[in-house]
């Protein structure tokens, strides 16, 4: 059995300079390994929450920078100081642990200067977590926010985005009384929210499907389509299905399209397990669909693939591994599959368009220029009035697009950053 500790360094290693995501590296096959997957999670976790400051108290205690060749225990240093600041581990286990395993991977000298480091920073445990101001975004992510927020809404983003976010979960009916049963709290959009803890296959109604993760923001695009009872509604990028799941329960006929088999795969396990109507599935390129097909739709909403930076609670990662680049990369594609879905919309047809990116290059200024460009379509602007329940008016912008940020929902815990904008096809 692979030690934790050990894994968690070699997925920290992976995920910052493979620049890949920690759900794409978790492989944690066997039932004992698993046992020490709620570690591991939490370990690499706080370590990518709280990577700048751990290099920051790392480089004050170090005579010299680890060269490569021992990247190892570069990784497992910053583990082993995230252990000893952030978590309850006791240090002489930390000391213990992290020494032995650099002393394997890497070699005695190694381990020795480890050994060392993570003594001092012990020793000044106190200090360094009263001089910690809670850094969480490297300085490349932060300009990419400032050049959209500025610099004081920023900070509270960042702020925001410290705190391990809580499960969300859609109900299909009587979300009051699920409250209830699960121990939950009731949101002002009807879904119940739940300390995100423990395995989600266990809760009550799981089985039954009585339920679906969503996060709060997500959870709205699909409720901005106007009586979908009996439309004819295309979900493009639709899988894992939180929204067609939505569709489907509001009594739509839908046609779920997405890019993955594989993950076209668990939207219909998961519309099975809600004892949903079957929907239509189509796995090919939203693009490529859009150009060849001749079905026609009273209304089509787009969770266009994104660069996912409105998810960085969930995903520390993200703010260690995407760039500019990476979002103008997804704006492009974006643009593409937009202008297409303009071509199987019938006149008077919804196009409610969302993604889960807190940059405006992918929301704002994606959906300007697209109304810019087909004169056909208006804006439909969204009000808290288009939504049953009390919603809170901090998520809607002065244009008519819904724009959630980590500090909106603050009394409940927070919510990831979405945008949606609902336009209507006029002629
Ligand atoms: C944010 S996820 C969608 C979440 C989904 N709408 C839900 O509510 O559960 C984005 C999806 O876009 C799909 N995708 C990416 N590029 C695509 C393309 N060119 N055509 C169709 N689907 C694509 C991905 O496979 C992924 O499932």
């Amino acid at each position: 059995m692979i030690d934790p500790r050990q894994q968690a360094a070699e997925t920290l290693q992976d995920i910052l300079e493979k620049h890949c995501f920690f759900s794409e590296i978790k492989n944690i096959s066997s039932p004992a390994e698993q046992q020490n997957t709620a570690f591991l999670n939490m370990l690499v976790l706080t370590a990518l929450r709280r990577l700048v400051f751990l290099q920051k108290v790392i480089s004050t205690f170090a005579a010299k920078k680890l060269p490569a060749k021992h990247a190892f225990a570069r990784y497992a240093l910053i583990l082993a100081a995230a252990e000893i600041l952030f978590l309850d581990t006791p240090d002489y286990a930390v000391l213990n642990s992290y020494v032995n395993l650099i002393k394997k991977q890497n070699d005695k000298y190694v381990a020795g200067f480890a050994n060392a480091v993570l003594r001092k920073i012990a020793a000044a445990k106190e200090e360094l977590l009263k001089a910690d101001n809670g850094i969480f975004f490297p300085d490349g992510f932060r300009k990419l926010l400032e050049k959209d927020y500025g610099e004081k809404q920023t900070a509270l983003i960042e702020a925001a985005s410290l705190n391990e976010p809580p499960l969300d979960l859609t109900i299909k009916e009587n979300a009051a009384e699920w409250a209830k049963k699960l121990n939950g709290i009731l949101l002002p959009n009807g879904s119940v929210r739940l300390e995100n803890n423990g395995k989600i296959e266990k809760l009550p109604g799981y089985k039954e499907g009585e339920w679906w993760v969503q996060d709060f923001s997500a959870s709205l695009a699909a409720k901005t389509i106007s009586a979908p009872a009996g439309k004819k509604i295309l979900d493009l990028c639709a899988a894992p299905g939180g929204k067609t799941a939505q569709l489907l329960a509001a009594g739509a006929e839908v046609v779920s399209l997405d890019i993955s088999e594989e993950r076209l795969k668990r939207l219909a396990e998961n519309i099975r397990r809600l004892n949903l109507p079957a929907p239509r599935i189509i796995c090919a390129d939203a693009a490529k669909y859009l150009e060849e097909t001749s079905d026609r739709y009273d209304a089509v909403l787009l969770d266009a693939p994104c660069s996912a930076t409105g998810t960085l609670r969930r995903h520390p990662e993200i703010v260690h591994i995407k760039n500019t680049r990476d979002i103008e990369k997804m704006a492009g594609l974006q643009k593409e599959i937009l202008n297409r879905t303009t071509w199987v919309l019938r006149p008077g047809g919804e196009l409610t368009y969302c993604t889960c990116s807190i940059a405006k290059e992918e929301g704002e200024r994606q959906i300007t220029a697209f109304l810019q460009n087909n004169s056909e379509f208006r804006l439909f602007p969204l009000s808290p009035n288009d939504f049953s329940g009390t919603m809170p008016a901090e998520i809607f912008t002065a244009e008519g697009f819904i724009r959630t940020f980590p500090y909106h929902l603050q009394s409940y815990g927070g919510a990831d950053s979405f945008f949606i904008a609902k336009m209507q096809r006029t002629k």
